[in-house]
């Protein structure tokens, strides 16, 4: 199949691709720009290891072209943090010991994240809902819903920009 050339705008930066109008998004940012933070786990959208944010939301990037991603804002977990200093999501989960083997956590990140974009009054049931979609083989969620919970609640500083 023919190569396109297609500009994406990733962390806030544009990175201008050559590739084939079928490559996943998820291969895009890993293979092609190099931002390996985001895990491909099951390529069957079920997962969520790849998910990052696209204008805010959480979008598991196995699930979506490159091609559909142009012309809107991409977030890795590489993007979250300001100046060297990480987001607030990240330090609750750092403080709430909420990762173990570090395959899933960057996906729980970003959809923590796109669930504090939504709101910063979350329930528990909120909470779980919102990271339904991604999957630790360890089920350590307790310690992740508590991380989300702490974020939310305003325990972590932002990071000045
Ligand atoms: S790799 Fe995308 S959901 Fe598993
Ligand atoms: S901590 Fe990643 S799968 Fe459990």
């Amino acid at each position: 199949m023919e190569k396109k050339l297609l500009t994406l705008n990733v962390n806030g930066q544009d990175y201008e691709l050559y590739i084939n109008p079928k490559t996943l998004l998820v291969e895009a940012i890993r293979d092609h720009i190099g931002l390996t933070g985001t895990k491909r786990g099951c390529d069957t959208v079920s997962c969520g290891a790849c998910t990052l944010m696209i204008d805010g939301m959480a979008i598991k990037s196995c699930s979506v072209l490159a091609v559909q991603a142009e012309g809107h804002q991409i977030t890795t977990v590489e993007g979250l943090e300001v100046n060297g200093e990480l987001a607030p999501i990240q330090k609750a989960f750092i403080d709430n010991g909420s990762y173990q083997c570090g395959f899933c956590a960057p996906g729980m990140i970003m959809s923590a994240q796109a669930l504090l974009n939504e709101s910063k009054s979350l329930t528990e049931r909120e909470i779980k809902e919102g990271i339904e979609g991604n999957i630790c083989r360890c089920t350590g969620y307790n310690s992740i819903v508590r991380a989300i919970d702490g974020a939310a609640k305003g325990k972590y500083t932002e990071a000045k920009s």
